[in-house]
């Protein structure tokens, strides 16, 4: 996978890759990942980005322009697979967005600042458009970063063990069971006994149940579907 992220702030962007999974998976050749500076498209000396909307209004709006630059350039050189655009009014993401998204080839993901990108944009270069929650943030670049995590980590051979993805909350419409380590008693505190009886069917079934019950109580929402 490869995946060009273009921004006007990209140094805001670097560290969650230079850590944890996603510099895994880099370091592994799994994902690739570039970062685009917009203002190096900019057709003037100010390395001017964005301007004042037509009709009037508060807020100033990402010009086509340097948009297109970059996206032009960036699709000469090779196919992409989705054009994205981080956006508080896209689609909602959810873990189905994530597995779809993490089969992918070459995507572009394009952050979005200020009021927003002028409408062309959309309607000419992209093909997805994701909000990663029913808030606004000052930029899409959080969300890219979400993105990235989320799909990732579902890359096959980026988490060192591959059953681990799938038995993550959201996967199968359910939240996660609870999970405990050692010691099995701290302080008094107990592990429930059936999680050291050894007996794996009746662990099985005792997780299935309590994801069950989680889902229940906090989410009804996922079982309805
Ligand atoms: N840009 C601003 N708010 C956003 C949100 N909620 N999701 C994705 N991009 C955004």
């Amino acid at each position: 996978m490869r995946l060009d992220i273009i921004s006007v702030v990209p140094d805001l962007m670097r560290s969650p890759f230079e850590a944890s999974i996603m510099k895994r998976a880099i370091e592994k050749g799994l994902v690739e990942v570039h970062f685009h500076d917009l203002r190096d498209y900019s057709s003037n000396n100010y390395k001017q980005i964005d301007d004042y909307q037509f009709g009037g209004g508060a807020g100033m709006v990402m010009m086509v322009e340097p948009i297109d630059k970059c996206i032009t350039k960036l699709k000469s050189e090779r196919d992409y697979d989705e054009l994205i655009y981080m956006t508080p009014d896209g689609e909602t993401l959810n873990q189905g967005m994530a597995n779809t998204l993490s089969l992918k080839g070459n995507m572009i993901i394009l952050c979005g600042h200020y009021k927003g990108v002028d409408q062309r944009v959309r309607d000419h270069f992209i093909t997805k458009e994701i909000s990663i929650g029913d808030y606004v943030l000052s930029g899409g670049e959080l969300g890219a970063i979400i993105l990235c995590d989320a799909l990732i980590r579902l890359i096959p051979g980026v988490l060192g063990n591959e059953t681990s993805a799938l038995t993550d909350s959201f996967q199968d419409n359910l939240l996660a069971p609870p999970i405990y380590t050692r010691p099995a008693d701290y302080k008094g505190w107990k592990v429930p006994e059936i999680l050291t009886s050894g007996n794996t069917p009746k662990i099985e079934e005792w997780r299935e149940d309590q994801a069950l019950q989680r889902t229940q109580e906090r989410r009804p929402d996922l079982l309805e579907d």
